[in-house]
């Protein structure tokens, strides 16, 4: 049986002092949250506080980042800014929001890359997109800017459905698997099978306790990119509960 991620994503959810509420219910549960595969996403400017205050083993990453690394950018943040494990690029809200390209998620997945962080990359149709019935062509033109060579590096490509993004409309687990095992088939073609042996496949959407375990019959799923469940401590942790590794 694989060991699950849990990757929880709390975008622009959690101030300082909740983030370390957070932390302190976590570190008072240390026995379930131990020897999990968890990596926490806090805002940038709470990720020291987190770490500081956290006594348990888990991972800590960046929800975005610069695709610069040093230099004159007024307000942005640079993925060696602070020691953390992984960055995620690529997520909807970037893409949608901020009106960020492929070009762009492209030059800051190769930042990630050089840098000592494993990135993540976001990748989804919107529901025009999979109404058009155009989501593998999406997710392929998303995955395009795959660069050959990882460094090394382990890649996880997450795979969020737009639509379910906070919506509570979770995709069926056979759309799920045709997704993942149309964005396996790509990975397949660009890589080498040491390299495919280094990237993981998660699914993010409306995660939450009431699907997860549901959502874990799904083969292909290496772990879950969740969002809004995962910044209140209580239903993250009925999430985790249902980890049977
Ligand atoms: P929700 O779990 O709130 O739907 O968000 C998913 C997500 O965007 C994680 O990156």
């Amino acid at each position: 049986m694989k060991k699950i991620t849990l990757a929880a994503n709390w975008k622009m959810y959690l101030d300082e002092s909740s983030s370390i509420a957070f932390i302190d219910k976590l570190n008072a549960d240390k026995d379930l949250f131990s020897n999990k595969d968890i990596i926490l996403f806090p805002s940038h400017a709470c990720i020291r506080a987190v770490k500081d205050r956290l006594n348990v083993s888990l991972s800590i990453g960046m929800q975005d980042c610069d695709m610069y690394a040093k230099g004159a950018y007024t307000g942005s943040t640079s993925i060696n800014s602070i020691d953390i494990d992984s960055c995620i690029v690529g997520h909807s809200e970037r893409r949608i929001v901020y009106k960020e390209s492929d070009n762009v998620i492209s030059d800051k997945l190769n930042t990630v890359l050089s840098s000592n962080a494993n990135p993540i990359l976001c990748i989804g149709e919107t529901l025009k997109e999979k109404n058009k019935n155009l989501a593998v062509s999406t997710i392929d033109k998303q995955l395009s800017i795959l660069p050959k060579n990882l460094k090394g590096k382990q890649l996880t490509i997450a795979y969020e459905p737009v639509w379910a993004i906070g919506s509570g409309d979770v995709p069926s687990n056979q759309y799920i698997d045709e997704m993942l095992s149309s964005i396996k088939n790509r990975l397949k073609s660009l890589y080498s099978d040491t390299d495919l042996q280094n990237i993981k496949l998660f699914y993010g959407g409306s995660v939450d306790a009431s699907n997860v375990s549901e959502l874990l019959n799904v083969e292909l799923i290496d772990g879950f990119l969740i969002g809004s469940a995962s910044a209140n401590f209580e239903k993250f942790k009925d999430i985790v509960k249902q980890l049977k590794l």
